[in-house]
């Protein structure tokens, strides 16, 4: 007992001592800010009026700014009110649409697709599947024999024959998950083989100019076609029988012998700046956080959602994103092979079906459901998962997204960072050397404009490290260290900036309002779970899924920068940030409500299989020698008599 009471004692005064020394270190930091405000205020009125020369009268009062978030949130308010109005509830309605929107026929056997979305009480607009059509349009230039044959010599395939599903060497057990999609409709389904990857990372990268090209001669087909179909009675309704499956030979043109940025670049498109963007060849020097301003951006928000995603648009994010850093693995090609997975970044030619990981019921990525409603919520934002994000290292770990992630929701080392900027104005000239004495792995706040009405604001910068510690937990529970430790607490480059804290269950999680959601080696197998629970999932990811056409951005979910110069901006609109402005809880209780509602309408298990659906009877249309003319036309034909 004694003992004990003097460790309590022991450690009250070490907090006495402590809380001192932190209250005189600050006094004297403030004061030199001080010294220095006059000439910083001025710098940021001049910032603050090229940003919004009509709000700039609002400059000395800015709480009655309306904040940029408003209007973002109020664009999003239209699309979605837009998109909803497009539902069809009729086979002729749905088929109408669809030749609208993709400029050929349905593919055969669209009716028995509508027919089990509708008996699903699916939500059908034909919009919520254009990242199939973005994702097989350049295949129509390659001829239905190759795509045949590419397909089907894939080391794992599963084969359609006469309505039964035959998996081919499936050592993964991720193609079982696929499977067992599959099986839910594959009385439905026409003779075909479906390659997949069962990696964590995208494999396909074809130059731009290939694709380009491809994707000019499949518009021109289907101008062709259109021509010649005009008679809908000259139509082929339904799909051919493929002989028995038997595994072609292919050269395997699949290789690691190259970067993963050298190949994103090249299939970026030539207008694109990652085209023009210099190589960083020294990933061991500090990275520079010089992207203020991202070309994707409403006054330093998101407003472009598939820009601010794309490598090609943020040719920073080679050295900013442990996926093009040092990925786990890679074996990738050049050449555009049919192979389906559940993600990709937006220059890879995969083709997107729903990820296993969305389908099978694991605790770690879909635990739980939304226990706690809005207003029991901590009024805060929350983050906790591995620091993973590629393979770091002792001289590149300060790129990764995750690590710097939170190393932003850390206010000991926000304030840190803060102090030594304040000793040492321009990074610019620090060498390599000095360099790691600087433990900053993260834009700070006066790297950019403040957006909330009072940019440059010292006090409410002062304020920083101390709104994040009472409003921020962010932390890792593995350091996932290379070379690998015994111990998955302990890494020793990265020991002295992060904790490790135990793993908690997805559902404890939901306690709080804002669930910020970072990539990890490939994309956060919990997005769908955290759409679903009520909070309010906070969004950056350089990848793509088979639910991009179905979400949103300011509407279900808030999007941000993948280099996260937006977060605290983004955290302090919905938290709320004292004398600067109130919290938009309301604005954030919306948006977590209209996710959740809408995930559980449009992003159900039924719904990935309704989806995997319609990517089968295109691709089977694809593979077919007949597919110019192949469609399905039976309502055309009947309003014809
Ligand atoms: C399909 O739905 C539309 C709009 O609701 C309606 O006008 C049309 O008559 C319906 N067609 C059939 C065949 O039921
Ligand atoms: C987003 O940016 C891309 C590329 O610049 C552009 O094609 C697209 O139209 C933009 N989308 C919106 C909604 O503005
Ligand atoms: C926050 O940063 C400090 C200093 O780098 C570090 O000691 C601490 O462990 C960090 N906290 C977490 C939760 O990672």
């Amino acid at each position: 007992m004694l003992r004990s009471g003097s460790a309590v004692l022991g450690t009250r005064s070490f907090r006495v001592v402590f809380l001192l020394v932190t209250s005189l270190t600050l006094a004297c930091f403030a004061a030199w800010i001080y010294t220095k405000e006059i000439p910083i205020q001025e710098a940021a009125r001049k910032v603050f009026q090229s940003l919004w020369p009509s709000h700039s009268k609002d400059y000395d009062t800015p709480k009655s700014l309306r904040h940029p978030i408003d209007d973002l949130i109020e664009t999003a308010n239209e699309d979605f009110q837009r998109l909803i109005l497009k539902q069809t509830s009729n086979i002729t309605e749905a088929a109408n649409a669809y030749r609208r929107r993709r400029g050929r026929h349905p593919p055969p056997r669209f009716d028995v697709w509508f027919e089990f979305a509708q008996s699903k009480n699916a939500v059908i607009i034909e919009d919520l599947f254009d990242r199939i059509y973005d994702d097989l349009t350049p295949f129509w230039a390659i001829a239905p024999s190759k795509i045949r044959n590419a397909g089907a010599s894939w080391p794992e395939v599963i084969s359609i024959r006469n309505r039964a599903l035959t998996v081919q060497k499936d050592k993964r057990y991720r193609i079982e998950l696929w499977h067992d999609m599959l099986k839910r409709i594959a009385k439905y389904l026409p003779d075909v083989d479906l390659a997949f990857n069962t990696m964590d990372e995208s494999r396909l990268f074809v130059p731009s100019e290939t694709i380009d090209s491809y994707v000019v001669e499949a518009l021109n087909m289907r101008e062709a076609s259109q021509r010649l179909d005009s008679l809908a009675r000259n139509v082929v309704m339904d799909y051919p029988l493929l002989p028995a499956y038997t595994r072609p030979f292919h050269e395997n043109s699949f290789g690691s012998d190259t970067s993963i940025w050298s190949l994103t670049r090249r299939s970026c498109s030539v207008n694109t700046p990652a085209r023009n963007a210099d190589i960083i060849t020294d990933l061991a020097s500090y990275p520079s956080f010089d992207v203020a301003s991202p070309s994707h951006g409403y006054h330093g928000f998101v407003a472009n959602w598939t820009t601010a995603k794309s490598a090609c648009h943020n040719p920073h994010l080679q050295g900013l994103h442990g996926s093009f850093i040092e990925p786990v693995s890679l074996s990738a090609s050049t050449e555009l092979i049919p192979l389906f997975g559940g993600s990709k970044l937006s220059v890879n030619n995969d083709i997107l079906v729903p990820a296993p990981r969305y389908w099978e019921n694991q605790e770690r990525f879909s635990g739980g459901t939304d226990w706690y409603v809005w207003n029991r919520k901590k009024n805060g934002a929350f983050w906790r998962g591995i620091a993973s994000g590629g393979r770091h290292r002792e001289d590149t770990w300060r790129r990764f997204q995750r690590h710097r992630f939170v190393s932003m929701c850390n206010h000991t080392q926000v304030q840190a960072a803060m102090y030594a900027r304040s000793r040492k104005p321009s990074i610019d000239t620090l060498s390599s050397a000095q360099d790691f004495a600087d433990p900053r792995n993260f834009p700070l706040a006066d790297e950019r404009p403040r957006i909330d009405g009072n940019p440059g604001d010292m006090n409410s910068s002062l304020r920083l490290p101390y709104w994040i510690e009472s409003h921020v937990q962010a932390s890792f529970t593995d350091l996932l260290c290379f070379p690998e430790t015994n111990n998955p607490a302990s890494c020793p480059y990265t020991d002295s900036f992060f904790s490790v804290k135990p793993e908690i269950k997805m559902d404890h999680m939901y306690a709080h309002k804002l669930l910020p959601d970072i990539d990890g080696n490939s994309f956060s197998g919990r997005y769908r779970a955290l759409l679903l629970s009520g909070s309010l999932p906070i969004k950056a990811t350089i990848y793509d899924e088979w639910h991009d056409s179905r979400l949103i951005p300011w509407f279900h979910f808030v999007p941000m920068d993948n280099v996260f110069g937006d977060l605290w901006d983004l955290l302090r609109y919905f938290l709320g940030e004292e004398g600067v402005h109130e919290a938009h809880d309301e604005e954030a209780r919306r948006i977590a409500e209209q996710g959740r509602d809408w995930a559980k309408k449009v992003l159900r298990k039924h719904d990935m299989v309704i989806y995997l659906f319609r990517v089968v009877l295109e691709y089977a249309r694809l593979c077919s020698d007949d597919r110019e003319s192949m469609g399905y036309v039976d309502d055309l034909l009947q309003s014809a008599g």
